[in-house]
């Protein structure tokens, strides 16, 4: 990617966590996503909170940088074993598919980010238009998350589906990535997706899996940044139009 590609992506980026922080009522619980584009939402928060357009909220982080980045941002924290309503989850994902399915995990942070974003009374997912695609697995591996002791059992289970597994290795560390909960993963191909929602429970039945990065039927809104007319946009998908 050329700079003025990235420039323009880091835009669309800031645009749509804008987009998404601005819905976010004073009193709300918010699920805090990972990744860079949650990482400009959690940014715009801190942002209102500071100019006191936005009080008394608390967030809820889907992983360890999150944390770290909205204590940064002077957003007070909590769990969902103190607060176990969560208004609004704002996320971004790797993609997103015309019923709003999505495939994340990107961060390898989609176990926490499933259990925060699912109990979201409405669930915000932000990216730019590359992430959208017709058929889930056409640009993007899914992250199955599972226990080390589980690698050589699982790796065979999801070979006779007929995936294509390959062991996440860590960067700038020797070995394979640790995620938060301290499992390891693995990024599975497939030739063709064509039931995400059975792939999704199907991954998630072959015992020492945690959790698979495939989201299907829980993303409410979906903000997608744009260049149109040489312009910033933002548009919506919603679960009543897709
Ligand atoms: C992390 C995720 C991210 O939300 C996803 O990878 C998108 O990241 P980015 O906004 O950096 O493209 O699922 O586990």
């Amino acid at each position: 990617m050329n700079d003025s590609n990235s420039d323009t992506q880091q835009l669309l980026k800031s645009a749509v966590g804008q987009a998404a922080a601005a819905r976010v009522a004073s009193g709300s619980v918010i699920g805090l996503g990972t990744g860079s584009t949650a990482a400009f939402a959690i940014e715009h928060l801190g942002r209102r909170l500071r100019a006191g357009d936005l009080t008394d909220v608390r967030g809820v982080p889907t992983s360890f940088d999150a944390a770290n980045l909205a204590r940064r941002n002077g957003i007070p924290l909590t769990t969902m074993d103190d607060t176990p309503r969560i208004h609004v989850a704002i996320d971004g994902a790797d993609e997103v598919d015309p019923h709003l399915a999505l495939i994340k995990g990107g961060g390898a942070a989609h176990t926490q980010e499933k259990i925060i974003d699912a109990h979201a009374d409405l669930f915000i997912v932000i990216v730019d238009d590359k992430k959208l695609v017709q058929r889930l697995g056409s640009t993007f591996a899914v992250p199955v998350e599972l226990l080390p002791m589980a690698v050589v059992p699982v790796t065979r289970a999801i070979e006779r589906l007929g995936g294509h597994p390959q062991l996440r290795m860590g960067a700038k560390k020797i070995g394979p990535l640790i995620t938060d909960q301290g499992n390891m993963l693995l990024d599975v191909t497939f030739d063709a997706i064509d039931d995400p929602a059975h792939l999704e429970r199907t991954l998630n039945n072959i015992p020492g899996v945690v959790e698979n990065g495939l989201f299907v039927g829980l993303a409410d809104l979906v903000l997608v940044g744009e260049i149109v007319d040489g312009e910033t946009h933002v548009r919506e998908l919603s679960r009543s139009t897709a």
